[in-house]
């Protein structure tokens, strides 16, 4: 039986464009469940709220409105953003309503008059490619850190070290500053705890071919953007014949891949399987709502690689016309006031140690300083990542 746990769920759960999507239209997206819940229970920092307006293969112009400033806004960042004035073009490949708590956090702030292009990750590429020499964007803030680092590849990237990207872990940023990383989402074991003995629970992805979890386990297809990354940088971390074992072999010990996070997250609270591998914050709204579960951060032991953090990615465009603009975006959207609007909605979190966990705080969820992460190294993830496709379509294409 499908069971969506709640009404207030049901109503958010509207068809809106992937916040990490690899530029097809044709796939159908997870994150009905999580990248649609709102908690109530913090509302200093929320004005309103703004409605959906898209489709799965729709994008909107349009230009965000000003709002009233929220109570209770954070305390300044170490390198405040002043009045700049002027007007900012944005290629968004977060959904629009995501982006507008940072949006307008901005344009309070700075007096700047912003126009979002909202699309997808892999639409946004390639429309930057086409306007290469005669860009109309200034600011790229995209899902996939991955495109980016292709991006600035192809010399279509501005070079620009924000003094607030100086706390940003290497791995999250460019080093020539092309891109940098602002809030992120990590890859973790989501369980049923009515289902789980805690003698059993592992402590590594690894375990899970072990014939104790036979059965148990869900992931989500190869459809979804975060498990190309992880099984990308698993083969980066551990290499390709390795990676495709353990995928055969979590399949032989009764994998079940479903279409989606969304259905794994559902199918953990549901007690349809002990354990599922999913994104941080498919957990976090699951757990606030009283549904049994747990979540494990795994592979964090002194010998263990750590577990992968996905980085969301803000750039300023080669040739872009508002530059000071673009600049004081990045810097903004690297501060502590431009990342905590960021996780109000779908609960990722802030990638500057020390700035917390903003909205996506809930038992068990950790903030960036204490998760062990492999040395994912994006300049070379783009490329295996296109490998990752080809290698496991066929093992991890399921799940309709
Ligand atoms: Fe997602």
């Amino acid at each position: 039986m499908r069971r969506r746990p709640g009404r207030d769920a049901r109503r958010r759960h509207r068809r809106e464009s992937d916040p990490h999507d690899r530029g097809r239209r044709d796939r159908r997206h997870d994150d009905r469940r999580a990248h649609h819940r709102r908690d109530d229970r913090r509302d200093g920092r929320r004005g309103h709220r703004p409605r959906a307006t898209g489709t799965a293969t729709a994008r909107a112009t349009s230009t965000a409105t000003r709002a009233a400033a929220p109570a209770g806004a954070p305390a300044a960042a170490a390198s405040p953003v002043g009045r700049v004035g002027g007007n900012l073009v944005i290629y968004s490949a977060r959904k629009e309503e995501l982006m507008k708590p940072l949006v307008e956090a901005f344009e309070r702030q700075t007096g700047v008059k912003v126009t979002l292009k909202s699309g997808g990750a892999g639409e946004l590429a390639q429309l930057i490619e086409r306007e290469r020499g005669n860009t109309l964007g200034d600011v790229l803030f995209t899902t996939d850190a991955a495109s980016a680092e292709a991006l600035r590849q192809k010399g279509l990237l501005e070079p620009y070290v924000s003094p607030n990207a100086a706390k940003i872990p290497a791995e999250f940023k460019a080093a020539d500053g092309a891109w940098t990383g602002t809030i992120g989402r990590s890859r973790n074991i989501m369980y049923n705890t009515n289902l789980a003995k805690p003698e059993e629970l592992p402590k590594s992805v690894y375990e899970l071919t072990d014939p104790k979890y036979r059965g148990k386990v869900a992931m989500a297809s190869i459809r979804e953007g975060s498990v190309k990354l992880w099984l990308a940088s698993m083969i980066q971390e551990r290499g390709e014949d390795f990676t495709v074992k353990y995928i055969n072999d979590l399949k032989a010990n009764g994998l079940k891949v479903l279409a989606n996070h969304t259905e794994v997250a559902n199918a953990v609270s549901r007690g349809e399987v002990t354990y599922g591998l999913v994104n941080h914050y498919y957990y976090v709204p699951a757990k606030r709502e009283g549904q049994p579960v747990g979540l494990i951060y795994p592979d964090q032991g002194p010998n263990e690689g750590g577990t992968l953090v996905v980085p969301l990615a803000v750039s300023i465009l080669k040739g872009a016309k508002n530059q000071a603009q673009a600049r004081a975006f990045v810097d903004f959207a690297l501060s502590q006031e431009g990342q905590l609007p960021l996780t109000t909605q779908e609960n990722e979190f802030p990638l500057t140690p020390g700035v917390g966990l903003g909205e996506a705080a809930a038992p068990g969820v950790k903030p960036i300083d204490e998760i062990k992460r492999p040395t994912t190294d994006y300049a070379k993830l783009a490329d295996i990542e296109k490998r990752v496709v080809d290698l496991f379509t066929p093992i991890l294409g399921g799940g309709q």
